[in-house]
Order: C-alpha cells, then structure tokens, then sequence
C-alpha cells in the first residue's frame, strides 16, 4: 500500500464533477498534483481552464444521464480506467418552502441527488470489473442540521449520505469503498447569483464554528483525498465531518 499522503493516489483515475470551481476545483488540483489523472467535469465552461497534461475537461450537466456516462467513457478511454469518482457538484436555493415552486425543488435535487446518483451508477460499471474503486460524496453540516430557507438543500445533503451509506454496503462486495465528507462552511462561489453578498455570508457563518472560521476549499480536498486513497482501506458508508467542530456544539 501506497502509505505516503504526497502520492497516495499517484496513478489512480478520477473524475470530479463541479471542478470549476470552489472545493470541486481544490479537489482536482490536488489529486493531480498527487499523481492522479482528472476528468474535471463542470456545467460552467471555466472547468476548460484546468486542462493540461492529466487533466481533461468536461462541458457537462451533471443531472443528465448521458453526462455519467460520457464523462466515465472520457475516464476510460483517454487515461484507460477508472479509479475515483467525487460527487462534488451541488446548487443552493434559499427560498421558504411555501414559496418554492417543483421546478425549484426539482432544480436542487436533480443536481445535488440524482447527479450522484447517476455518476455513481456509470462510475460502479467500469469500477466492478477491476474489483476496486473508491467513491465520494460531498455532502454538508446540513445534512444533518437546518436553518431557514434551504429546505431543498438540507434534503438533497441528507438524501446524498443515505445514497453514501446504502451504495457502500451494494459496492464493497466488489472491493469498491463509497464514502462522505461533511463539509463545513467554505468561501465559495455557492451563493453567487442567489444572495448578495454570499461570501461574506458564509465567512461569517464559518466563524460560528468551535474553530472559529470557515475552512479553505484545500482543507476539505484533503480529507477527500485521503478517503480516495488505498490509506483509507477500511472507510466504508463513512460521513467524515471536516467542519472545524460545527455539528458537535450545542451552544
Ligand atoms: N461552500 C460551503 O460552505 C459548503 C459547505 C458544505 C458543503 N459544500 C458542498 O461542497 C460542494 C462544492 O460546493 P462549493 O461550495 O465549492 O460551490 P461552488 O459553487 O464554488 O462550486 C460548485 C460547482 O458545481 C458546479 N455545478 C453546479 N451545477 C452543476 C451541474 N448541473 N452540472 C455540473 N456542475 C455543476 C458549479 O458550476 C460550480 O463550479 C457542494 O457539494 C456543496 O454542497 C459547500
């Protein structure tokens, strides 16, 4: 077993989706600055800014079925397998659920939800053959907890550990390790566009952590890589809180 975090993934596949930007885009640079070679997949045209020698863009939707499948055909026929598949993509909505319309609703989870879900499904086919593999999921705090307005949000976190948890009992028969970061406040780009001023929202928001401040999007790359690793050979159905302290306090 590769024991060193520096190339612990050197030489595995992966495809990351949401690579454009914030954690997604932490990820795929360090899994390539490790060793790994990259499908960074992104509805935003950005992602093209990442390509180079091991990384291959992707212009995806990632709520499209054919969007799983081309970007595992990407995976294999360009680097010839595939290793790692991080769930990473997600939109946000802050909207009371008496104001949300389905198509909000459906905005939200198709994205979030059955983006995994779809990801996963593709990823597993070409994982089952080679008896290995390792999936992860970025899931939140809010998975587990809530305040108002992001109902939609809350429930797509908590649908996506549900998927960690059943998918990694179906996958490890098949040597394939599915597991979840829960990640804590990160200043990113996730709020643009829905309220103003969303990254002071979410540095503010950090500093209520027993840390005292929100992450760095590497800090959470991290514990992603890590989990993507053969270091982390016993981490089944896990949800790996890296929130700086948020979900244990009370007060
Ligand atoms: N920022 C935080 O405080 C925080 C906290 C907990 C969990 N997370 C999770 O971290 C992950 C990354 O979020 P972020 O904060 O880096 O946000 P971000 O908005 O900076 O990055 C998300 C990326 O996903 C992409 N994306 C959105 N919809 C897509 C689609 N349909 N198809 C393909 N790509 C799509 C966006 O274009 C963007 O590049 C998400 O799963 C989010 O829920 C973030």
């Amino acid at each position: 077993m590769n024991t060193s975090p520096a190339t612990d993934v050197e030489g595995k596949i992966a495809i990351v989706t949401g690579a454009a930007s914030g954690i997604g885009r932490a990820i795929a640079e360090l899994l390539h600055a490790r060793g790994a070679k990259v499908v960074a997949e992104d509805i935003n045209p950005d992602v093209e800014r990442l390509a180079g020698p091991g990384i291959v863009p992707l212009v995806a939707d990632v709520s499209k079925e054919d969007s799983a499948q081309k970007a595992v055909a990407l995976a294999v026929e360009t680097f010839g397998r595939l290793d790692i598949l991080v769930n990473n993509a997600a939109r946000i909505m802050s909207k009371l659920v008496v104001d949300m319309t389905r198509e909000d609703w459906d905005a939200i989870m198709s994205v979030n939800v059955t983006g995994a879900f779809l990801h996963s499904r593709e990823a597993m086919k070409a994982m089952i053959p080679n008896r290995s593999g390792a999936i992860v999921n970025i899931a939140s705090y809010a998975a587990y907890f809530a305040f108002p307005q992001i109902a939609a949000y809350t429930a797509s976190k908590g649908a996506l550990v549900q998927l960690t948890r059943t998918l990694a009992l179906e996958a490890i028969e098949h040597g394939i390790r599915v597991n979840a970061v829960g990640s804590g406040d990160v200043v990113t780009n996730i709020w643009a566009g829905k309220m103003d001023n969303g990254s002071e929202f979410l540095a503010d928001h950090g500093r209520k952590a027993p840390i005292g401040r929100a992450a760095r999007a590497e800090e959470i790359a991290e514990v992603v890589a890590f989990l993507a690793s053969d270091r982390a050979s016993f981490m089944v159905g896990s949800v790996v809180m890296a929130d700086g302290g948020m979900s244990v306090k009370i007060g």
